[in-house]
């Protein structure tokens, strides 16, 4: 496996590779969520890259930028057990030189849910992500479902760019209590930890209610807000119940929905979300 960091070393290693790329975009701190990313790409791609960059444009200032946490050696150790061929681990300097002034926008679908609270995130994110495309032009690129709506907006970016890239959306992975893989996960004390479960309970429990019949979208909001409201270390900030394309709020009866959620533990901010319906 061959590590690279500035653009010209990515560029001459990148001429080397067979085709087609996959490419798994990461902020390092691996777990098995970004694992079955690297997985996924080397079962169908003939070459895999992996990218590690803590991107600094995607945290507001008052966010955890410097205490996210990072273990590169480990990060390296795994991808080479996973069979990754190139990491580029760019550094802030070498993603956003001296002067860099160019972003990319998606509009309406950063207006809501997490960019309600980060209005800053996703201009980040698209950004960043647009310059991984360009530097290691993939056929192919893997993203969680465990972050919904970066996946609807880098869907939206790459139809509105023509980027020549299919993206592959990969199940959320679990611990074995259901608690959604994250790096943030290493924040929680032990306490926390298992308040942490709420997430995945209350959307179970929604989605329980929603096979057993109840359509309603108030009532399974009303669902996951009381179970989450029950749990004393936790605190709602929001529950959507939307559809899952347009992330629009949906109202009464529904066929099927994207459910999400943001949830804070003490000072973690924890995301999940679950379909139901078609
Ligand atoms: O999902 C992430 O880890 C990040 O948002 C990404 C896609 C690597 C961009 O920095």
């Amino acid at each position: 496996m061959k590590t690279v960091v500035t653009i010209s070393e990515l560029r001459s290693a990148r001429l080397e590779l067979a085709e087609p790329v996959g490419l798994v975009p990461t902020m390092g701190y691996l777990h098995e969520g970004h694992l079955s990313l690297a997985k996924r790409a080397r079962e169908e791609c003939a070459s895999v890259v992996a990218t590690i960059f803590i991107n600094p444009t995607q945290f507001a200032p008052e966010e955890d930028l410097d205490s996210y946490p990072r273990d590169l050696d480990k990060d390296l150790a795994l991808l080479e057990e996973v069979g990754v061929d190139l990491v580029w681990m760019p550094t802030p300097e070498v993603m956003y030189p001296e002067n860099y002034q160019t972003w990319v926008t998606v509009d309406e679908l950063t207006h809501v849910l997490e960019g309600t609270s980060r209005p800053t995130h996703f201009q980040g994110v698209t950004t960043v992500v647009a310059k991984l495309f360009n530097g290691v032009l993939p056929q192919k690129t893997y993203f969680g479902q465990k972050d919904a709506q970066q996946v609807v907006v880098i869907q939206r970016m790459l139809q509105d760019l023509n980027f020549p890239i299919e993206i592959v959306v990969c199940p959320i992975v679990r611990e074995p209590d259901g608690l959604a893989m994250s790096s943030r996960n290493y924040y929680l004390n032990p306490e926390q930890r298992q308040a942490a479960t709420v997430l995945y309970r209350a959307l179970t429990a929604a989605k329980e209610a929603f096979e057993a019949g109840e359509q309603q979208a108030e009532k399974l909001r009303a669902i996951v807000t009381n179970k989450v409201n029950a749990e004393s270390l936790a605190e709602l900030e929001y529950i959507s119940c939307a559809h899952p394309e347009t992330l629009i709020e949906l109202e009464g009866a529904i066929e099927g929905a994207l459910l999400s959620m943001a949830v804070c533990v003490g000072k973690t901010r924890l995301i999940d979300n679950i379909f139901v319906g078609k």
